[in-house]
């Protein structure tokens, strides 16, 4: 099929940065030809981690409001219920510990355990690990302000790059570092992009250090999936919003009226998938790519997985990667878990 060859080579040029026009050199190229790829895909297909603007994140702090919307709640719980016990774990024979979080957005959950740990006296320090500098920034000056006596060491990086910058000492001691991977975002990852994820993990770890990662459990399939097709829209807009990015930041002219919002779960898999269907046979406009997409009426674009694990589903994923599965937190009605793994 030729056009796939101009496809991807077309992909190549922008990421070189090849024939931008004037709206693509403002923006990050990355996003220009992951767009570009999954709107001239077989399948369309736009990534979930695009979904984050300003505005996304603060979409999604209303979802996280959402009765509908669990998963939040149950892991707050579990942090409230069994911070006694985690600090037990991290601070084994005690080690001084690092707090890696990666992905840490406002720390809300996060403080809970903070909190305890300092209440405790215990020798630890916490390292929040973002990709946004802005989110990296607030959280410091929170920190500062509201822990004074919290040692912090925020880091804007890449995840990997970031451990790779930490010291393997700390007050010239051993120390033992405890990475979080909170509020089921591992769950975005396909099982083999999980995998390559974990590994990479323990790739730059040291044998003894831990991994607590949150994962959302599989359970009823009606309450999974109310979860993520709440009766007031937000969900939807949510989505709505990346073609949204997408009119601004590459001059589209995505009309969001035209795309329903559908998800749907798989109980067997355990995933849930979401979609923008096209509600019409339409075309859109995509000026930083120079492009036209044809929509066929009822043709998807595939937004987003939620993925849902059993205990083996867990088990095996700890397995795959190196590590070995410590202790299972669970919240009061077990429709979540954070897993505390140890590396070999
Ligand atoms: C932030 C990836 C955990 O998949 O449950 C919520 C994102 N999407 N509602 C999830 C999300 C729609 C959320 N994660």
């Amino acid at each position: 099929m030729s056009y796939t060859t101009d496809h991807s080579e077309k992909a190549t040029a922008i990421l070189e940065g090849d024939g931008l026009n004037d709206y693509s050199h403002k923006v990050n190229r990355q996003f220009v030809a992951d767009v570009y790829a999954g709107l001239t895909s077989e399948e369309k297909y736009l990534s979930s981690k695009y979904l984050y603007d300003k505005r996304g994140d603060e979409i999604f702090q209303q979802i996280m409001e959402m009765e509908e919307y669990y998963p939040t709640r149950a892991e707050y719980e579990i942090f409230e219920m069994h911070r006694g016990e985690m600090l037990e774990y991290f601070s084994k024979d005690k080690i001084p510990f690092r707090l890696i979080e990666f992905g840490a957005g406002d720390g809300t959950k996060t403080k809970v355990l903070l909190q305890h740990f300092l209440e405790q006296k215990a020798n630890f320090s916490y390292v929040p690990i973002d990709i946004s500098a802005n989110i990296v920034e607030e959280l410091t000056t929170d920190l500062a302000e509201n822990m004074p006596n919290l040692k912090v060491q925020g880091i804007q990086d890449d995840y990997f790059r970031a451990i790779d910058r930490l010291k393997s000492s700390f007050d010239g001691q051993q120390v033992r570092n405890v990475v979080l991977f909170l509020g089921a975002n591992i769950g975005n990852f396909s099982n083999p992009e999980s995998i390559a994820f974990l590994k990479e993990i323990a790739a730059h770890l040291s044998p003894g250090d831990l991994l607590m990662t949150g994962f959302d459990l599989k359970k009823d399939p009606e309450r999974v999936l109310n979860a993520y097709f709440d009766g007031s829209g937000i969900t939807r807009s949510f989505k709505h919003n990346l073609l949204l990015r997408i009119n601004e930041e590459l001059g589209a002219d995505f009309d969001i009226d035209n795309f329903q919002y559908f998800p749907i779960y798989d109980p067997m898999e355990g995933s849930v998938r979401s979609y923008l269907v096209s509600k019409k046979e339409q075309q859109v406009t995509i000026s930083a790519i120079d492009e036209v997409i044809e929509f066929e009426a009822w043709e998807a674009i595939y937004m987003e997985r939620s993925q849902k694990y059993s205990l083996n589903d867990i088990e095996g994923l700890a397995q795959h990667s190196g590590f070995s599965v410590m202790h299972h937190f669970y919240d009061s009605q077990s429709l979540f878990t954070d897993s505390l793994w140890q590396l070999h």
